[in-house]
């Protein structure tokens, strides 16, 4: 190659090298090897000569034209590699960031606490019923002895659901767990009646039904949403003594402390006669020396016995309804109940 064709290569791969991006590259290959380019004006400029100089500088053309091109590919290739390194680097994995912890989980504190409500009731005999929440008007108040339009039902703010019942009357969220003493009893109606028909003692009643109730309340100490647990124990010879025993017995258990009096608050409830509050208090701690409301209580009404369609001769007993919420409240020492159905971790995992 003679020397003009010596620099038009340096020239091209000069420009080459100079052009960043893929079409600053494709502007400079233009100028060289493009419809009017250096190189095809050469090649155009052949036309005048003899055939012995076509053929020597035709060839010295050509090879130029071949290093221009070697060069142009090798440019393009490390374009294309400088583009997708700079890619890779944008849209970088960090793999030496910290993964994200996946903490244990645990045990909400007011399911601790039903567990330990159903563990302690269990050992003492009492079988463990679950029922609807969705509930009808009949097994809420009716069957409670709380007829459609008495005052007693205004003790509740209800939740009703856009259904209703056979009698007319919408059903509800259950604004309490107490339906479940009728409902259980109903269940099992037929060990009932056979022990009538074969003249054996009458089987007892012994159940407890924790669950989920609602009601239009909501502050502090009161949220739509809530739990109870009702208690119910039927027999020939079960007496408010019982309820006295059995009651004392659960909440030293519960609070693992025998250092805990217990009060029965006379009261009103329709479904039972008489009917008691229940409180405790605390001889020693934070809470010491106040009496804390737990549970409501009282000896089954007959009419209520009569709608589970038992005998209240051979049924007698009594049936409480407590607060599991302000059990775990007053045992982990918590003041605001809205704390338990926030769902913040940093408060849930305290009681991993
Ligand atoms: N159901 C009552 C309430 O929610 C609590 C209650 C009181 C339940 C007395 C009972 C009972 O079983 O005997 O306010």
């Amino acid at each position: 190659m003679t020397q003009e064709f010596d620099s038009i290569v340096a020239g091209a791969r000069d420009a080459f090298a100079r052009a960043g991006t893929p079409a600053e590259l494709e502007n400079a290959k233009a100028q060289y090897v493009g419809k009017s380019g250096r190189i095809t004006e050469l090649m155009k400029g052949l036309a005048a000569l003899s055939v012995e100089e076509k053929k020597t500088r035709g060839a010295a053309i050509n090879q130029a034209k071949q290093a221009i091109e070697a060069a142009l590919t090798q440019r393009r290739r490390s374009l294309a590699d400088a583009e997708l390194e700079a890619q890779l680097k944008a849209e970088a994995l960090d793999v030496s960031l910290p993964g994200r912890i996946r903490e244990p989980g645990g045990l909400h504190p007011v399911s601790l606490t039903m567990e330990r409500i159903e563990q302690i009731f269990a050992s003492m005999g009492f079988d463990v019923a679950d029922g609807p929440e969705i509930e009808s008007d009949w097994h809420s108040f009716t069957s409670l002895n709380n007829p459609p339009n008495h005052p007693a039902r205004s003790m509740q703010d209800t939740f009703y659901v856009d259904i209703d019942g056979d009698d007319g009357i919408p059903y509800n969220l259950r604004p309490h767990t107490s339906p479940m003493q009728v409902r259980y009893a109903h269940q099992h109606i037929k060990r009932y009646q056979e022990a009538v028909q074969r003249g054996d003692p009458m089987p007892e009643i012994r159940v407890i039904a924790p669950g989920r109730t609602y009601r239009v309340d909501s502050d502090a100490t009161h949220s739509p949403m809530f739990h109870q647990c009702e208690g119910l124990w039927l027999g020939e010879n079960v007496s408010f003594k019982d309820l006295k025993v059995v009651f004392t017995d659960f909440c030293r258990t519960f609070f693992e402390s025998d250092d805990l009096a217990l009060r029965f608050r006379p009261s009103f409830f329709p479904f039972t006669e008489p009917s008691a509050e229940i409180d405790i208090q605390f001889q020693s701690g934070p809470l010491a020396g106040r009496w804390l409301e737990v549970a409501g209580s009282g000896q089954v009404h007959p009419t209520v016995v009569r709608n589970m369609g038992l005998d209240p001769e051979k049924h007698i007993g009594f049936a409480f309804g407590m607060g599991p919420d302000r059990l775990t409240m007053l045992r982990y020492g918590v003041n605001d109940l809205r704390l338990f159905f926030d769902g913040d971790i940093r408060f849930l995992k305290q009681f991993r």
